[in-house]
């Protein structure tokens, strides 16, 4: 789909349909409240043909509602989008991936008149919201159908009466908004990518060649078996002992093009389990499926990363990203196992299938050797966190409450959904191990999301601000937001991770 935004435009428009926004107004009669909708913003000739057909319908403005009509040969869809002072971010994204949903199967091509539905913010937010919805809500995985692509739709044009000289910031957020949700959907890829296909080495070779293909500025390493070994990753090596594949651990490095001693560096460690059997303490075939979508957090933290570089932000990024499936054959890390972390301590496996809290261990070790101003890792982490905070909501823990702040305002500036968990000193006791310095479980049950995180702390190098995304819960399957797949990746946390590094 072909987005461009184009100026100076009145009522002529070459597309098959014209989308118009309009607004509700609520005016009282006596005692009657009746509603309408306000069609002031539309060009006149809209205008005039609306009000001659207004008879017999009930379009009022409503959030949701919508009304097409005919005018000289082309069709206006007028979409509802409330009242205007409640209209927020999320109410447009929303308008707009209803619309589009019910459009893009059966028309090639859209207009969407956006002087008609500004928010807040004006012209340039509202060109912004509008690319990220359409980019988001078209995003359809059929790579593994033989059938066809059903999505006929082949081009939307923004509209706006400003003219193009007073537009430079519009045409630039169209731009913008296209980068960050394109690395939305190459999460949501990854993720969908079936674990027979995507693997370790597989993983690894296809984010060297996006970043040799769309990246600028950026370093790739990429570490194997005997590069591990070295780094001494007794945890993630355990993890790894029974794959069919190497390991992978990509660091990728972004240098912004103006770097000065005040240039913050932000590291992303991501968990990235192409697929997770459980190992020995194996899962039970219901909970085995769908285990392709454990390496999500390494997707998200990875598309982030690459919206910000093709972004340009001013901020030097490091990423790792931690690759291996946890599977089982004679080769596998037997339960009481005791490994040697990369940091030096020792710890007792007790359940093989806490293997993420393994593999990130050794890589935020790894990572604190370049002392960056703050880390920050994601991870399907728990079962526990969709528990505690559903589908809907990531689980946000770290030692440094600025970071934290900082994380949860950028989720708010994008409507995306976190809450914090805290890490107590009795959860921190839980992991200690009798017979080796941690556990890889707590002794009960209870509190497994920040138990996690308790683990996680132990391999942060000494000072260095960190924050964990547990994202198992809205990694995936997000059914309540029309601009998401109800099934497959969601790539959600993808856009709060960019908002934070912009505001670095
Ligand atoms: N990848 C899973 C976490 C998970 C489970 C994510 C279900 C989404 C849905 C993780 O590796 C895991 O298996 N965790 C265990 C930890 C337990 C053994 C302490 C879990 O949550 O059951
Ligand atoms: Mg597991
Ligand atoms: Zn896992």
């Amino acid at each position: 789909m072909d987005i461009s935004i184009q100026f100076n435009v009145t009522t002529a428009s070459e597309q098959e349909i014209i989308v118009v926004g309009a607004f509700q107004k609520k005016t009282t009669k006596g005692k009657k409240e009746e509603k309408s909708a306000i069609t002031s913003t539309w060009p006149k000739e809209y205008q005039i043909t609306y009000k001659e057909l207004n008879t017999g319908h009930h379009f009022d403005g409503s959030a949701g509602q919508s009304y097409s009509f005919d005018f000289d040969g082309q069709r206006i869809l007028a979409i509802g989008l409330g009242e205007k002072s409640k209209l927020n971010d999320e109410g447009l994204r929303k308008a707009i991936a209803n619309m589009l949903k019910s459009q893009h199967k059966t028309v090639s091509s859209i207009g969407i008149n956006l002087d008609t539905m500004l928010v807040k913010g004006g012209l340039e937010r509202t060109a912004y919201l509008v690319t990220e919805s359409l980019v988001l809500t078209n995003y359809l995985c059929h790579d593994y159908k033989t059938a066809p692509n059903p999505i006929k739709l082949e081009g939307v044009t923004l509209e706006t009466k400003t003219k193009k000289s007073a537009g430079k910031k519009a045409e630039a957020a169209v731009d913008s908004a296209i980068k960050v949700a394109d690395s939305v959907n190459l999460c949501r890829d990854l993720v969908n990518a079936p674990p027979n296909e995507l693997h370790s080495e597989s993983y690894a070779k296809r984010i060297e060649a996006d970043v040799k293909k769309n990246l600028k500025r950026v370093k790739v390493k990429i570490l194997g078996k005997p590069e591990l070994k070295k780094e001494k990753m007794g945890m993630f090596l355990s993890v790894n002992s029974a794959s069919n594949y190497q390991p992978r651990l990509v660091h990728l490095t972004y240098t912004p093009a103006k770097k000065t001693k005040n240039t913050k560096h932000i590291a992303f460690v991501g968990k990235g389990l192409t697929f997770d059997s459980g190992g020995y303490s194996l899962k039970p075939s219901k909970s085995m499926v769908n285990m392709k979508f454990d390496m999500g957090g390494s997707a998200t933290v990875y598309a982030a990363f690459r919206a910000a570089v093709l972004l340009e932000l001013p901020v030097q990024i490091s990423c790792f990203l931690g690759m291996t499936d946890n599977a089982v054959n004679n080769q596998a890390t037997y339960p009481d196992s005791i490994v040697t972390a990369r940091n030096g301590k020792t710890v007792e496996i007790l359940n093989t299938d806490a293997e993420g809290r393994l593999v990130l261990g050794d890589v935020l070790s790894y990572a604190s050797d370049l002392k960056p101003n703050a880390i920050i890792d994601a991870a399907t982490l728990t079962g526990a966190c969709l528990v505690a905070l559903g589908t809907e909501v990531c689980g946000l823990m770290g030692n440094d409450e600025k970071l934290k702040d900082k994380l949860e305002k950028a989720a708010k500036a994008t409507d995306e959904y976190i809450w914090q968990l805290p890490i107590i000193q009795e959860w921190r006791d839980d992991m200690k191990s009798p017979i080796a310095d941690l556990q890889n479980i707590g002794k009960s049950g209870f509190g497994g999301t920040a138990k996690a995180a308790a683990f996680l702390e132990n391999f942060v190098g000494e000072g260095i601000s960190w924050a964990h995304l547990d994202i198992a819960g809205c990694g995936d399957s997000q059914s309540h937001l029309p601009y998401c797949p109800s099934k497959g990746g969601s790539g959600i946390m993808v856009r709060t991770l960019v908002e934070y590094l912009k505001s670095v």
